[in-house]
């Protein structure tokens, strides 16, 4: 059955534009710090909000399409409602692995404009430490220009 209205393409090309922008600033992102070796969004499913889908990435595929929020660092920074630096992954026991070559790991929760978690930022990096105070200050405003991009959950 064709798609129709707003969940169609065609109709409202405004969701697409606006995940293509957010992989362009994936991209970016990528050149300026070679490190990040998986930078994605995973969103909390609209129709189960206690699991989380990968919504769009650069890097290798990952294992974990979907992830229970009682689950991994991305379903901890949903319960605690906060960013979680993990500085050495194999030190903490609540990581799922993407890839044997991640050290690091930072998890930003994505909100809308009632300040509800509806999606997070999650970034995988080949070094230890990989994620400064200075460098998670930088991407927390990042999350704040991906939130502007209103039409990207629509
Ligand atoms: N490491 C995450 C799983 C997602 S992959 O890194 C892309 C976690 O522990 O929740």
């Amino acid at each position: 059955m064709p798609l129709e209205g707003k969940n169609n393409p065609a109709e409202n090309p405004a969701p697409q534009i606006a995940r293509l922008q957010v992989l362009q600033w994936f991209e970016e992102l990528k050149q300026k710090h070679p490190e990040f070796e998986w930078i994605g969004i995973y969103r909390r499913d609209p129709s189960n909000p206690n699991e989380l889908v990968v919504f769009c990435f650069i890097g290798p595929p990952t294992p974990h399409t979907r992830i229970p929020i009682d689950s991994g660092i991305c379903g901890a920074a949903v319960c605690e409602a906060q960013s979680i630096n993990v500085p050495n992954v194999q030190e903490d026991s609540r990581y799922l692995a993407c890839s044997l070559s991640t050290k690091s790991e930072l998890v930003i929760p994505i909100r809308d404009t009632n300040g509800e978690i509806i999606a997070e930022l999650d970034i995988d990096c080949s070094k230890k430490n990989g994620f400064s105070p200075k460098i998670q200050k930088e991407l927390e405003n990042f999350v704040l220009q991906i939130e502007n991009l209103k039409a990207l959950f629509d």
